[in-house]
């Protein structure tokens, strides 16, 4: 994996304002103040080329796909599938076969568990997942533990929000069958050595399913060179619409999962005596899919690459370093997540402001945070916060941003502390 804090300095092609241009929503004002949007990992604002290809294709190409023998449908069809395409590119699968559309990231974890564990885990095998996860890749796992009566592992983290690989490695048995992991933290903005935890996953016989959902806007994704077995990421923090996302699944295990939903579309033939299925990936779109947002999220996939992850991991690097210097210099923040390699997400607290009203008070300059457990009260718990005001940058932030936040939480101790 890339290192984008060793990257060279941004390149002068690098132009962040004509990016933000691409970015109507950049453009507005919030509580009559400039929109400073430094939320990005909650979702990420859309430009207009992802905009305009929803609107095109619901002005001029709509139509259900798979099932018209007429040419909206096949035109539809052929846009659909070339975003599958797109996404077997963005992350180097081998085969448009191993790239299933679902719902999200959530929904892919889902449909792991749903399928790969029940058809091949039993009674006292184990799962490990790291202290540093979303719920998402906690609570499907805590199900499939309770149903099945298997044992959930958890390899701890430091102080600086790091996974602590002796103890990882510890924590793996000969019962391990699946390792779920987060690529990058979401509260944590933690890059975890995926690659590595893989290669030792591996050797004790354990399935791999990585959580990139946040990892996939930040950094270059080679599933082949992880040898992850599930990779899952959303479309929504990859500048794309709501409601769709991505699991990549290894042909060979994919080919061998059962159902997942089914209906409609997933079928070769249904009787009252019997049901066969269509080969992968369509085994696993049951039902009408997101057609719209499918083709938004290739949209998206290819203004990603054509600005190029390098430019992108540049840009956030330096800006990471700007807004990391810029807090540690306020004697009121504590950064919870200091880990030596992270992604733009700045995770705090303020010295005797609960970050609720801290979110309020920086809403009110027009700034777009976020305050809460963001969905790791496991990662909350370890740092001993109950929540923490989150700010997360992406390839449209700019130092005046960080700038802005800084004066935002001036104001904020002001307001609270005098
Ligand atoms: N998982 C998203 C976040 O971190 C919603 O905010």
């Amino acid at each position: 994996m890339k290192d984008a804090s060793v990257n060279a300095a941004t390149p002068a092609a690098f132009d962040v304002e004509r990016i933000r241009d691409e970015f109507p929503v950049l453009n507005t004002t919030m509580r009559g103040k400039p929109l400073v949007y430094l939320d990005s990992a909650v979702s990420a604002q859309k430009p207009r080329r992802v905009i305009e290809t929803l609107r095109n294709f619901y002005e001029k190409e709509y139509a259900n796909i798979h099932r018209g023998v007429y040419e909206l449908s096949e035109r539809a069809t052929a846009r659909y599938e070339a975003a599958r395409e797109t996404a077997r590119r963005f992350l180097n699968a081998a085969s448009t076969r191993e790239i299933v559309f679902v719902r999200g990231t959530t929904e892919a974890i889902n449909l792991v568990a749903a399928t790969h564990g029940r058809a091949n885990l039993e009674k006292g095998d184990e799962i490990l997942i790291s202290a540093m996860e979303h719920h998402s890749n906690i609570v499907p796992w805590q199900l499939l533990c309770e149903e099945r009566g298997l044992a959930l592992r958890v390899a701890p983290i430091d102080d600086r929000g790091e996974l602590i690989v002796e103890e990882f490695e510890k924590c793996l048995s000969p019962r391990t069958r699946i390792v779920a992991l987060v690529h990058v933290s979401n509260a944590l903005g933690t890059i975890n050595p995926v690659r590595e935890l893989t290669r030792q996953a591996h050797r004790c016989g354990a399935v791999v399913l990585l959580d990139g959902a946040q990892a996939a806007p930040h950094l270059p994704i080679d599933v082949r060179d992880l040898d992850c077995d599930f990779y899952a990421f959303s479309s929504h923090k990859v500048f794309g619409p709501t409601g769709v996302g991505v699991l990549y699944a290894r042909e060979s295990l994919l080919e061998a999962l059962p159902p997942y939903q089914s209906g409609g579309e997933m079928i070769e033939s249904v009787s009252f005596e019997k049901s066969t299925y269509r080969d992968i990936p369509e085994r696993f779109e049951a039902g009408t899919p997101n057609i719209a947002g499918t083709i938004g999220l290739g949209a998206a996939l290819d203004w990603m690459t054509e600005l190029g992850h390098d430019a992108i991991a540049t840009h956030e690097a330096e800006l990471l370093a700007h807004a990391t210097a810029a807090l540690e210099a306020i004697p009121e923040v504590r950064l919870i997540g200091t880990a030596r390699h992270k992604a733009g997400v700045l995770s705090f607290v303020l010295e005797g402001v609960h970050p609720h009203d801290a979110g309020t008070i920086l809403d009110h300059e027009g700034i777009a945070v976020r305050v809460g457990h963001h969905c790791a009260q496991p990662v909350m718990e370890r740092f001993g916060v109950p929540a923490t005001i989150r700010a997360s940058l992406s390839v449209y932030n700019t130092r005046e941003d960080v700038d802005a936040l800084v004066a935002g939480i001036a104001q904020v101790l002001r307001v609270f502390r005098g």
